[in-house]
C-alpha cells in the first residue's frame, strides 16, 4: 500500500470514528443555513462563482481547497462580511431558516449577532479584562441578555472550554492568555449574543497541537445547538470534527465549489478525481 493511499483510509477512518460517534443535541434548531449562487468579485477580479450549499441545522461542515480558492471569501459572504471590503461585490442569495440576510432593510448588525465569527488570529480586546470580553458583544450592540452577567460569563466560558483555567481571574486582562486560551475566550464571546450560526476561518491555525485539540471539542460540544462553519487546511481537522466537507477549488478562473458531502465518503470515495487528488495530498 503506497503511503499516499494509508493517509487517505487514515483520514477516512478518523472521519468514520467521528461519524459514528456524534450524538446531536435535543435542542430545537432552526432550519440552518443556505447558500444559493454565490459570486464574489474584488473589483474585476472575480473570485467565487456560483456557489450552492446548504448547512443543516446543528452540523459541523469543513470548507477545505488549496490556498486562494476563495474559502475566506465564501465564508464572509454568509454573514455579510465581505461587502465591508473596498472594492467587494457579490450576489447570490444567503437564507437564515430561510430568510434572505441580504435582502434589503436587513440589519446587518442583527446577523452578525445571529451568525457569528471567529478569525485565524485570535482577537480579544487585550486591555478588557477576560470577563468585559466575554460581554463585550453584548455591549456593542446593546442588547441585554435574559441571563445574569455571573451566569452568563461562566456559561460562555464553560462552553467554549476555558472556565476551569480562567474562573480565578476573570478580571485579569485578557492579553496575559496564552494564544489558545485567547482563541477560546473569543469563542466564549461569540457565544455571549446566542449565535444560531459560529463560521470559523482557520480558528487553529496558530495553535499548538493541546490547544487545537481543546477548541475541536469545544466545537463537538457547541455542534449541538449551533450550526459551525470551519475552514482548515488540516485534513485530519476536518475529519475529526466535521459532519460534511466541502471542496473549493481555483483551477486558473474563479473558485468553484467542486463537490461537498459526509465527511468520510468525501474522505474514502470522492466523486471527482479532483477532490481525490486533494484529499490525498497529491497538490495544494
Ligand atoms: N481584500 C481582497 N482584495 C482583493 N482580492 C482579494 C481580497 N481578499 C481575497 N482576495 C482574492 O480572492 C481570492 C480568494 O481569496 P481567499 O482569501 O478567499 O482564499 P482562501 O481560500 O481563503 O485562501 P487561504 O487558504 O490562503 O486563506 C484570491 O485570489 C485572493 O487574492
Ligand atoms: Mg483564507
Amino acid at each position: 500500500m503506497s503511503s499516499t493511499a494509508q493517509s487517505t483510509n487514515s483520514l477516512s477512518s478518523v472521519a468514520a470514528n467521528h461519524a459514528a460517534n456524534r450524538q446531536p443535541g435535543s435542542a430545537p434548531l432552526g432550519s440552518g443555513l443556505e447558500a444559493r449562487g454565490i459570486h464574489a468579485w474584488f473589483g474585476k477580479h472575480h473570485a467565487l462563482e456560483n456557489v450552492s450549499l446548504d448547512f443543516a441545522a446543528g452540523t459541523v461542515t469543513a470548507l477545505i481547497g488549496p490556498s486562494g480558492c476563495g474559502k475566506s471569501t465564501f465564508i464572509r459572504t454568509l454573514n455579510r462580511m465581505h461587502e465591508f471590503i473596498p472594492s467587494a461585490a457579490m450576489a447570490g442569495e444567503v437564507l437564515l431558516d430561510g430568510k434572505d440576510i441580504y435582502e434589503s432593510g436587513t440589519d446587518v448588525t442583527k446577523i452578525r449577532l445571529q451568525i457569528g465569527m471567529v478569525f485565524q488570529k485570535p482577537n480579544p480586546f487585550p486591555s478588557m479584562t477576560i470577563g468585559q470580553n466575554v460581554l463585550s458583544g453584548l455591549k456593542l450592540a446593546q442588547i441585554k441578555s435574559e441571563k445574569k452577567n455571573d451566569d452568563l460569563l461562566e456559561e460562555c466560558l464553560t462552553r467554549s472550554g476555558l472556565w476551569s483555567e480562567v474562573k480565578d481571574r476573570l478580571d485579569a486582562h485578557a492579553g496575559g492568555l496564552s494564544g489558545g486560551q485567547q482563541q477560546r475566550l473569543c469563542i466564549a464571546r461569540s457565544l455571549a449574543v446566542n449565535p444560531k450560526v459560529l463560521l470559523m476561518d482557520e480558528p487553529c491555525s496558530a495553535l499548538d497541537p493541546g490547544s487545537t485539540l481543546r477548541i475541536e471539542d469545544t466545537i463537538g460540544q457547541l455542534a449541538k445547538t449551533m450550526t459551525i462553519i470551519i475552514v482548515t487546511h488540516n485534513m485530519q481537522q476536518a475529519a475529526r470534527v466535521s459532519d460534511y466537507t466541502a471542496f473549493f477549488l481555483s483551477d486558473g478562473g474563479p473558485g468553484q465549489m467542486i463537490e461537498v458531502g459526509p465527511t468520510n465518503e468525501m474522505f474514502s470515495r470522492p466523486k471527482d478525481s479532483r477532490t481525490e487528488n486533494y484529499v490525498s495530498g497529491r497538490f495544494g
